[in-house]
């Protein structure tokens, strides 16, 4: 049996802040694989998985109250390699003998961080007279350190912003390295990647593609597989995937639900059938969806069903083909962990349908190889399988499609206003040449009518909403402040050829404390 390729790891265990997945993220960036996991996970577990080094999340918990959330204490005496960032830092302080204390002032924003001992977390960096921009986000600090711990730097308002015990080789740092507002915190994960826990094994695209071959094979055998293909980046790298292990006994299944933008489905169609020469099985569900969409306003409720109806299409095509043991899907890992808060205590936001929406009596085995990966590194996994720019550069549309782009009830007209709205949207983000410079430009329907005038008529019709965000993964997102030239072209052109709407209104909020998708 071929032996599987070896590449260091990384744990990140979760406490529950907003930036988990940034570290893990971060630590990618450098080519070492990172996974996340509870921060109570057992220290077998840890031990089985031999990681090069732990590093311990924020999270929004003081470490003093009762029903804190606590890794276990064993975890800092195995001679690996610790990183605590925030709750993270004041945690190994409070278990390894020190104190900590609330502070008069939560410290919000950014701080000069003087560095005091360059060692080596800080090697490099912020040489003396040489204040780093940092991060903060806390309302507790480290007063006293733990027997054998120095502090390495501090701020205005923090004396231990970063502390070492460099026998054991444990670290803590106040603020936050895996924000881009901490100037040179790249290079801090970086330090304490390749000098403290020694990475050497880099983790690239080409050894995840040997690895994942590998294990796909030893789970499907000889099964028999079935792909959903939503003609989105990830499912279409996917299928590219799964045809080079299991070859003919993968069967593509594109559903049309309805729900797509216009031409999207025959588009999907053509590239497999025509480019890829890959067999592709095309269902017209339109009309199942929008029966169970019938009267359905509730956001999570519309995901949940949408779901269901996929996998219930899913299983009479599976039945239909005969022997089909498994399901592939492009599941990401931002969906993952945004689904399923098991995995910490990070907050459940969306069921995203390909994870979270799934009935718990599915027939079919869930075959998802992209769920470790996030999405720039797909498309980077799509150029090494050989996908054209075109595909690869295509925006992320989310599985639940336009339904969750029209706030309240789905029906065929409010579809068509949006897939119209749609279509403009897309038309002139090409023209303007922004629409593979931004993460997503969408239309929404809003569930509200307003009064406008038409030649000299009262009219009282639909307002769309355009949302247009930059970012380079999903889990944070600015809206782009696109030039006002364009935005009037979209607001003519809306409002004058798609009939039923006499509003257009631009969304300037964030991610977060917004979301991408309305809903
Ligand atoms: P949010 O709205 O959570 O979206 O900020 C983050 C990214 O995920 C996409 N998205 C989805 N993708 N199934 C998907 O495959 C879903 O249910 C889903 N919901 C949101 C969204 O378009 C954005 O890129």
């Amino acid at each position: 049996m071929e032996k599987p390729i070896s590449f260091d790891k990384i744990l990140i265990l979760d406490f529950g802040s907003q930036y988990t997945q940034l570290i893990a993220r971060r630590v990618r960036e450098c080519q070492i694989y990172s996974e996340i996991h509870p921060y109570d996970i057992s220290v077998e577990k840890v031990r089985s998985l031999s990681p090069r080094g732990i590093i311990l999340s924020g999270g929004p918990a003081s470490v003093y109250e009762k029903d804190a959330p606590r890794c276990h204490p064993a975890l800092l005496r195995m001679g690996i390699p610790l990183l605590g960032i925030c709750y993270g830092m004041q945690l190994i302080a409070q278990l390894l003998g020190g104190e900590v204390a609330h502070s008069e002032k939560r410290e919000y924003g950014k701080a000069k961080l003087t560095v005091d001992r360059s060692g080596t977390l800080f090697k490099g960096l912020g040489g003396k007279g040489d204040p780093l921009t940092v991060w903060m986000s806390h309302g507790d600090h480290v007063k006293t350190l733990p027997p054998g711990f120095h502090s390495i730097a501090h701020s205005k308002n923090t004396p231990f912003a970063a502390i070492e015990e460099s026998h054991q080789r444990i670290y803590g740092l106040q603020f936050h390295p895996e924000v881009v507002h901490t100037q040179r915190g790249l290079d801090l994960i970086r330090n304490f990647l390749f000098h403290i826990c020694r990475c050497s094994h880099r983790w690239t695209l080409r050894s995840f593609l040997e690895q994942v071959s590998h294990d796909l094979k030893q789970k499907i055998q000889e099964g028999k597989v079935i792909c959903a293909l939503s003609g989105g980046v990830d499912s279409t790298v996917v299928a590219l995937l799964l045809h080079r292990v299991v070859g003919d006994r993968l069967r593509c299944i594109f559903v049309n639900n309805g729900l797509l933008r216009k031409e999207e489905a025959s588009q999907v169609v053509n590239l497999f059938r025509h480019h890829f020469k890959i067999p592709l099985t095309y269902v017209d569900a339109e009309h199942s969806f929008l029966q169970r969409l019938k009267g359905v306003v509730d956001p999570e409720d519309k995901r949940k069903k949408i779901g269901k109806e996929f996998i219930s299409v899913f299983e009479k095509e599976a039945q239909k083909i005969g022997g089909v043991k498994y399901l592939a899907q492009g599941t990401l890992y931002p969906d993952v962990i945004e689904s399923v808060s098991s995995k910490g205590p990070s907050a459940t936001i969306k069921s995203h349908h390909n994870v979270g929406g799934l009935p718990e009596k599915m027939k079919l085995k869930l075959v998802e190889p992209l769920r470790e990966l996030f999405k720039d590194e797909v498309r980077q996994l799509g150029k090494v399988l050989g996908l054209p720019d075109s595909i690869i550069k295509r925006q992320p549309f989310p599985g639940p499609g336009l339904a969750i782009r029209i706030i309240g009830e789905v029906n065929r007209e409010r579809l068509e206003i949006l897939r119209n709205a749609d279509e403009i949207v897309m038309e002139e983000m090409t023209r303007g040449h922004f629409l593979t410079r931004v993460w997503q430009s969408f239309a929404v329907l809003l569930p509200v009518k307003t009064v406008g005038v038409m030649g000299d008529e009262r009219t009282y019709e639909n307002v769309i909403a355009l949302r247009v965000v930059e970012s380079q993964d999903g889990m944070t997102a600015d809206w782009v402040r696109l030039p006002y030239k364009i935005l009037e072209h979209l607001s003519n052109r809306i409002i004058n050829e798609v009939r039923g709407v006499n509003r257009v209104v631009y969304d300037i909020s964030s991610k977060p404390p917004s979301t991408i998708e309305w809903e």
